[in-house]
């Protein structure tokens, strides 16, 4: 390198070639960072709006379905419907539009005013139909309606088309219910736990093995709500029944549509909210909360050989100071994701509810792996996806 213009371009070329590196380097990080409880923009600018969501990931992309919550207290029934966003990375969302939304025809089930609550979708492979299962509480009648609302599309945005609301499994015994309990209470009975005022929370002589006997005939109720495929396809229905007092896990049909007839009491009496469920290393895990409404709680976490038991309570997975884990970091379960190509890698998916104005309602997502058999979820003010041990 003789000629002193050949020097300078290669110093020129070095420093532009460092300076690059610098730039790549200082941006990387932002690429896959998390920050739980920050504002997260979409590619708007505005934070997004999915309380209550879970992810499907579809065709190398993942989507997120959550409540769209609007300002003010009235946000916290549905004015608008269902949102969803995508993303490549989880941590860059594109606003693709509200993928169900709430009817203006009063005689609708999904009028807008309703509670809709939770939505999940999954993939039906066999149909080629994207499913959508949500809590629903009617219009003006508080949460007693306690019902599970289904929506169906032919694109995994959207729009869903709402096909019914119901009480899941009227008719059918849970399979787990010895032969003597399989009786429908009487009408005293039935009369005798109502005067017991059952508002969603536990309660000193809250009647263990009465309530789904209670609702044999018209349906299990259904509020907080998950979904599962599991790795022959089958799916699953998990939600909070008998008053709150005992999550169900519900099979569902072939075409994910409605309950197939099978499903199991779980914890009876225990009051568990906010169901997110994985599968590690052939073990199904729950995380879920306890009811104390918007206020957060400590998580709970449980543990399976088989999706119908018996489970077995591992007690709180968050890990850090009383103060964090007395209420699961500030904010209550709603979904855990597999990260793929990591198979002990999960994404625990919270929400930090803002009852006074809903769509303020920040994410709390925070590395979840099994450690000796047992879920762990840490705190972290800002972490990398592809590092979640960081
Ligand atoms: C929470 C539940 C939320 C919402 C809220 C209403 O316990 O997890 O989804 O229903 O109660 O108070």
């Amino acid at each position: 390198m003789k000629s002193p213009f050949l020097k300078y371009a290669f110093v020129l070329h070095l420093t532009t070639a460092w300076l690059l590196t610098c730039t790549l380097t200082i941006a990387a990080p932002g690429e896959s960072t998390l920050e739980p409880g920050a504002i997260w923009p979409d590619q708007n600018g505005v934070h997004i709006n999915a309380h209550g969501g879970g992810i499907l990931l579809h065709e190398g992309i993942y989507y997120w379905f959550g409540e769209h919550k609007i300002a003010g207290p009235a946000g916290n029934t549905a004015q608008v419907g269902v949102h969803v966003y995508s993303s490549t990375n989880l941590t860059h969302w594109n606003d693709e539009g509200i993928a169900l939304k709430v009817a203006d025809e009063p005689d609708s089930d999904i009028v807008k005013g309703c509670v809709l609550e939770r939505p999940k979708v999954i993939y039906n492979a066999k149909t080629g139909k994207f499913v959508m299962w949500f809590h629903l509480e009617l219009k003006g009648v508080g949460y007693s309606a306690a019902r599970s609302g289904v929506a169906v599309a032919e694109q995994v945005t959207g729009p869903y088309q709402f096909i019914k609301s119901f009480r899941p499994n009227a008719g059918t015994w849970p399979i787990n219910a010895p032969d003597e309990m399989k009786r429908e209470l009487s009408s005293a009975e039935a009369q005798a736990i109502d005067q017991l005022k059952l508002a969603g929370g536990p309660v000193p002589n809250y009647p263990l093995d009465k309530i789904f006997r209670r609702d044999f005939a018209g349906g299990q109720m259904a509020r907080d709500m998950t979904l599962f495929v599991d790795d022959d396809k089958s799916a699953y229905h998990i939600y909070s029944s008998e008053e709150n007092g005992c999550l169900h896990i519900s099979q569902l049909t072939p075409d994910y549509l409605a309950p197939a007839g099978k499903y199991v009491r779980v914890f009876p009496g225990r009051f568990h909210e906010a169901p997110a469920i994985f599968k590690h290393h052939d073990k199904y895990y729950l995380i879920t909360s306890g009811c104390t409404g918007w206020a957060p709680n400590a998580a709970r976490s449980a543990v399976a050989d088989s999706i119908w038991g018996p489970w077995r309570e591992l007690g709180n997975p968050c890990v850090g100071s009383k103060e964090q884990t007395n209420v699961t970091f500030h904010s209550q379960a709603t979904f855990v994701l597999p990260v793929p190509g990591n198979p002990n890698a999960f994404i625990f998916m919270g929400d930090r509810w803002q009852p006074q104005n809903p769509i303020d309602g920040r994410y709390i997502w925070l590395p979840l792996r099994v450690v000796d058999g047992r879920p762990q979820i840490e705190w972290r003010d800002r972490w990398d996806l592809e590092r979640p041990g960081k």
